[in-house]
């Protein structure tokens, strides 16, 4: 079987290794005579998962020892709901940075339990960028402010953390989590859907500082409150524990691979070609402002937006898959999470350079 180039958004490329893990695993789990999936959630080797995953994560992202780790289920979508229903309580208000989509899709999911405000809108110059600290202020009375540190529709991505002024920050990380810096004891809540950097669709990581956890509201559902997963170490429920187990195998692909430091080396080196070339000629038209760039998903036009089809057909041709931009922006995007290898780049600006040179 061959491997293609996997450019897509998410879910994203695996590393090879841990999908050999999975299938393995699946089959019989270590020793232990019963496969992954037949596995009891409540059985001393599915815990020993748990917890490895929960280690792994606090070592690769040096997430402070009283802050709290959480493996639930409904993607990131359902945190932009359930954090404010957690931290916002009646009479108070939510501060907002929107540079693209899943910010907008945040706001609006606050906006049906509270007031929330936008103190940046970046939908007027087509989410081209993020805002510096000089373009927004936080009120001192804000509950919490929300950003998404990487824009996996429009190909930005904050290089420098938002400045909360004190406030309570609260980050959607789901397309840059271990594949950037993220400085997660200047934040309260950490949320993360696994399927682009940390492995497979249907389990989300959610990391909540101390304030966060003891803010949660008293009667809340069981299944939406932060204070009832914690509790139960993620098993309140039937987890997703085939995801639990490949996000721990990743995790451990990052931290044999030398952490996250690496991958962020690795994701700069594949993005600085990638980018170069797309400067190299007017052939290219890059949708994000050079300070804004995404490391993780590179956007961009043909100027020429007539020839992006046979562009994409090509690409697919030669096994270079899912560069199709957003639906709800079109053009070409280039997912580089950190399972895609450098070669892979390499492939992508071998066709570029070969479809220019027939365009021009
Ligand atoms: C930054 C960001 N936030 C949220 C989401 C929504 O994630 P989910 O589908 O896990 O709910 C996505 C999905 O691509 C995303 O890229």
């Amino acid at each position: 079987m061959t491997r293609l180039h996997n450019f897509g958004a998410g879910p994203g490329v695996l590393p090879l290794e841990v999908i050999k893990a999975c299938k393995k695993n699946l089959e019989e789990l270590g020793s232990s005579g019963l496969g992954l999936m037949e596995t009891s959630h409540r059985s001393p080797v599915f815990q020993a998962i748990v917890d490895e995953a929960d280690a792994r994560l606090r070592r690769l992202l040096g997430i402070p020892d009283d802050y709290s780790v959480l493996f639930l289920q409904g993607g990131a979508s359902l945190q932009f709901h359930m954090s404010a229903l957690n931290l916002l309580d009646r009479g108070e208000h939510a501060e907002i940075i929107v540079t693209g989509t899943w910010s907008q899709k945040a706001y609006s999911e606050i906006d049906k339990l509270g007031e929330v405000r936008a103190i940046w809108d970046g939908a007027q110059e087509g989410f081209t960028r993020v805002p510096d600290h000089s373009e927004y202020s936080v009120s001192e009375d804000a509950a919490y402010i929300h950003y998404t540190s990487n824009n996996t529709i429009y190909g930005t991505q904050f290089h420098e953390m938002p400045d909360s002024r004190g406030r309570p920050m609260v980050v959607d990380a789901s397309s840059d989590i271990t594949g950037a810096r993220l400085d997660v004891s200047a934040h309260d809540v950490v949320y993360a859907g696994a399927q682009k950097n940390l492995g497979p669709s249907g389990v989300t990581v959610v990391i909540l500082s101390p304030w966060a956890l003891e803010k949660g509201r008293e009667g809340l559902p069981s299944m939406l409150d932060y204070k009832v997963h914690e509790s139960k170490g993620s098993l309140f429920n039937t987890p997703n524990t085939y995801g639990i187990f490949v996000l721990k195998e990743v995790l451990g692909w990052i931290e044999r691979g030398g952490g996250v430091q690496t991958a962020i080396d690795r994701n700069a080196a594949k993005a600085s070609l990638l980018y170069g070339h797309l400067d190299s000629s007017d052939f290219w038209a890059p949708r994000a402002l050079k300070s804004s760039r995404s490391v993780m998903n590179a956007t961009w036009r043909i100027s020429d937006h007539g020839l992006e089809a046979a562009f994409l057909e090509g690409a697919e041709e030669r096994g270079l898959m899912g560069l199709k931009g957003h639906r709800s922006v079109g053009g070409i995007r280039a997912s580089m999470y950190n399972a895609l290898e450098l070669s892979s780049v390499e492939a992508l600006v071998a066709w570029m350079t070969e479809f220019e040179s027939m365009h021009s």
